[in-house]
């Protein structure tokens, strides 16, 4: 666990100059001049209920390339979930033509609130994930650290409310250079894999480094397998591609309301038979 509690680092550069330490300040968001790397080096750090955002470009080269491979009849509706950014959604519609591609995430904006004490970062129901003032970034993660530590943290996120905040900003989460690509093939939505999927069905669903069992237990996994499964068009493929650190895939055939196992990068998915044991 990254600890909750970290150094701000536009005030660790004033004391430590040219030696970059501190977890990147996320209140540099709000600044209309921020560039693009900034921000999305920014995006990555942050965890909301209790997932990372981490990500980066062309993520799974392998699992990307096998799937730009196969011989295809037409270019295919393709969903991505749980795509954080979307950096490596942009690597994968390089490598391979579409008709449509879906980026999806749980969490596409969150809110910036204004406070005496600082900013605090808020999901779509209104739940602070972080906060930054001059000095420290503070994950609600109370659980992750010592007793100390975690009474500070805790107390911090307990006295938030959204409607006592002097200013309440929408930030997009997502990567800069995706937003000037989204039009009718690509699009952007929030989607949270425990729920239905409620567009029309992909030939390819890619879900990378999300159904991972560090972050949802196996009953839960299987509900969010069970909603992928209703996205996808019969015949078509779920990649399931996990990053630790080396990369690590499956990719399944859907026939008949049954997942087969297609192909495999190193060791494949963690949960592989979860996938194909989907009754
Ligand atoms: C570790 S990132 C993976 C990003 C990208 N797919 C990759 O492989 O680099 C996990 C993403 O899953 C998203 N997420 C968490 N819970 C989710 C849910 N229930 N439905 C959809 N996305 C979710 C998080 O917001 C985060 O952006």
């Amino acid at each position: 666990m990254r600890r909750p509690i970290r150094l701000n680092r536009s005030f660790c550069k004033k004391i430590w100059p040219g030696a970059p330490r501190g977890c990147p300040d996320p209140r540099r968001l709000l600044d209309a001049g921020i560039s693009d790397r900034e921000a999305n080096e920014i995006l990555i750090t942050m965890k909301i209920q209790g997932v990372f955002k981490t990500t980066w470009s062309d993520r799974f080269p392998e699992t990307t390339r096998l799937l730009a491979n196969r011989s295809i009849a037409s270019p295919p509706v393709i969903l991505d979930v749980g795509a954080s950014d979307g950096c490596t959604s942009l690597s994968v519609m390089q490598a391979m033509p579409f008709s449509r591609y879906y980026v999806t995430d749980r969490h596409i904006e969150a809110h910036a609130c204004t406070t005496r004490k600082g900013i605090f970062f808020c999901d779509d129901e209104a739940v602070p994930f972080m906060f930054a003032n001059r000095f420290f970034v503070i994950y609600n993660e109370p659980h992750e650290t010592s007793r100390a530590q975690s009474d500070i943290v805790g107390n911090l996120f307990a006295g938030f409310d959204m409607a006592k905040c002097r200013e309440v900003r929408k930030v997009p989460l997502m990567n800069r250079a995706l937003l000037p690509r989204l039009d009718d093939s690509v699009r952007l939505q929030r989607y949270d894999i425990f729920q239905p999927w409620p567009h029309e069905q992909a030939d390819l669903v890619i879900a990378a480094n999300i159904l991972n069992r560090d972050y949802f237990a196996d009953a839960k996994l299987v509900d969010a397998l069970r909603n992928l499964r209703g996205a996808l068009k019969d015949h078509g493929t779920l990649a399931v591609i996990e990053n630790r650190p080396a990369e690590q895939s499956n990719t399944f055939r859907l026939e008949h309301g049954r997942f087969i196992v297609e192909d495999q990068i190193g060791p494949g998915s963690d949960i592989q038979a979860l996938v194909t044991g989907l009754s």
